[in-house]
This record gives C-alpha cells, structure tokens and sequence, in this order.
C-alpha cells in the first residue's frame, strides 16, 4: 500500500497520512515505527520536546535494512522547533541539535511547535526557518497551531508564506474558518489528535458507527477518511501494528457529503484548552 501524495507550495510533495510519534519512545518505540514503515506510511511525526528524535533516526535507518527496504529519501520525517527556542539563531541551533539527535542532515518538514504570542518572537524564529530552508537543513517549513493572525503576520512581515499549518483537528472540532484560511492562501492543514486522543471516543458516537456499518469498514477509518476528504493531512498515533495498518487503509473508499457533513456536525470545541492564543509551552 503506497500513500497517495499531497504537493505543497513550495512544490514539494507531502504524504496524505503521517504517522504521530508522541510517546513512541525506546526500543519498542523503534520497532513499532519501523513496523509502521514495513506497512506502508512514508510519514514520521515528531518533535525536540517528544524526546524521541533519536529514536525515529534509528526507524529511518532500520527500514532502510528492511526486506523490502525504504530509504530516506522516501521517508518525510517532521520535526518541530520548542518554545524554549524561539529567535533568529535559536531556531538556527535548535533545528542543529534536533538533527544531532536524529543521526540525520535534513528533515523534510520543520514547524513552530506553538506560537507563543506572549512571548512574541516567532516572527524571528521565521526569518531562522528561511535561513534553514537556504540551508538545505530543512526541506519544507511551517507551523503548528497558528491562527489566521499569526499566519498574516508571517507572511508581511517575511514574504514567505509556511507550507503547512499542523492543528488541532478531529470531529468535535473541524477547524472549517482555517481551513478556509489556509485554502485561501496556499497552506496545508495537518490534523493533530486526529482520532480526539485519549479525550474523546469517536469509535462509539452513534452517527460514526452507522456510517462505518454501511460502509463495512471500521469507525476510526470513517474518522480519518473524514480528514482525508476535507483535505487535512492525519496524523494518527498507534504503536499496535494491526491499528496502524487499519489507520493507513482508508485510502480505497468514500464518504458522501452527507456522512461529511454528520461527521463535521459532531462539533463541540477542543479537547483541552489548547488556545494558541493562550497556550504556553516551552
Ligand atoms: N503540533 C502539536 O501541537 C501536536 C499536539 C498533539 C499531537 N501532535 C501530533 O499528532 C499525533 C497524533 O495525536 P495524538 O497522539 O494526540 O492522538 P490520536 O492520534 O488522535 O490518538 C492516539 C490514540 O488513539 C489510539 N488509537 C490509534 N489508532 C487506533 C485504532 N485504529 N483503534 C483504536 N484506538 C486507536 C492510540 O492507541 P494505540 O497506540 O494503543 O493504538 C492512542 O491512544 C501525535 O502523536 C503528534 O505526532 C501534535
């Protein structure tokens, strides 16, 4: 199973389904992102503060050795700069250290992890990310939990506008005026806790099992092919290897509008107070 392709901006192209590496961590954390990579997800999630950067190093250079081996150049692997680091030469060695850790010299997609409006140098940290991507240290840049003020301010200020926007996105919160926003201007959207994490339990809401009764495939499928047709990138978390194939197989059916449209009506705001207007992490 090969993950169709999204093309960014910038023209490079981005798989239509990641995987989220939050809490995969030691050994078993390599074995079960390595297992990801064997079945097909070509999308590797993380972040400095995942404290696991060493460990999807070792899954990239372990599917390389795979039977059917995958080399780096077909893996997209995701880092993101914390809010410790925020500024022009912070970003700089940030992206210098999470690479370090990797073992690798690029990563495909490097994001601001949260804007931090209070603390307001993500515009510096921006100008860091340009100088990164002239670098070649990161191939494609973006950010993470930007509202559309944030993302105007980026783009007047610097001229470049983030490829991608990675948010707070599933169906008790569907993101429609940024997506817009983003549809408007060129951005991507991924969708972090994509499945409502521990906080919220999709695979029993009434209006998700009647539609994956009718379509004969399983409520987490109808939730990510519900990503999927809204255009958002998924990002799902698993470290089982069946869910993780389960999570990647909804690429071969169709919801109609109106499942969509039930789907989406399930709002009810976010899942915990992740306001990036307000939310801090360093
Ligand atoms: N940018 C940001 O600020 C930000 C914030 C939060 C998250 N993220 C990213 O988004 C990724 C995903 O978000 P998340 O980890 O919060 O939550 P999530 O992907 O919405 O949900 C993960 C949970 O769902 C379970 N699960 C996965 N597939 C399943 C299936 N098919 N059936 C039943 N249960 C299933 C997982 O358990 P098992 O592992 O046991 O399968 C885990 O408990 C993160 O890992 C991270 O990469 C980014």
């Amino acid at each position: 199973m090969t993950t169709p392709t999204i093309t960014l901006n910038d023209g490079r192209d981005i798989p239509a389904l990641g995987l989220g590496t939050y809490k995969l961590t030691g050994d078993e954390g390599i074995s079960s992102m390595t297992a990801a990579v064997a079945s097909g997800y070509r999308m590797l999630d993380t972040a400095l503060n995942y404290g696991n950067e060493r460990e999807v190093g070792e899954a990239v250079r372990a599917a390389a050795g795979l039977e059917q081996p995958v080399s780096r150049e077909e893996l997209f692997v995701t880092t993101k700069l914390p809010g410790r680091h925020h500024g022009f030469d912070e970003a700089v060695a940030s992206l210098e250290e999470s690479l370090g850790n990797l073992g690798l010299d690029y990563v495909d997609l490097y994001l601001i992890h949260w804007p931090l409006p209070k603390v307001d140098r993500y515009v510096d940290a921006w100008r860091g990310f340009i100088e990164l991507r002239e670098r070649g240290l990161a191939r494609s840049i973006g950010v993470s939990n930007f509202t559309p003020q944030h993302l105007t301010r980026l783009i007047e200020e610097t001229g470049v506008t983030p490829a991608v926007n990675q948010v707070e996105l599933h169906p008790r919160f569907s993101q429609e005026p940024l997506r817009d926003f983003h549809r408007e201007r060129g951005i991507v959207t991924q969708s972090w806790s994509p499945l409502g994490s521990r906080h919220a339990d999709f695979a029993s809401e009434p209006a998700i099992v009647q539609i994956s009764e009718a379509l004969g495939v399983t409520p987490t499928q109808v939730v990510l092919r519900w990503h999927v047709q809204l255009g958002a990138i998924p990002l799902p978390k698993s470290g089982d290897a069946e869910r993780q194939r389960e999570n990647l197989d909804v690429f071969g059916f169709e919801l109609d509008d109106e499942q969509v449209a039930a789907i989406s009506a399930l709002e009810s705001g976010r899942l915990w107070d992740g306001d990036p207007d307000t939310h801090e992490e360093f």
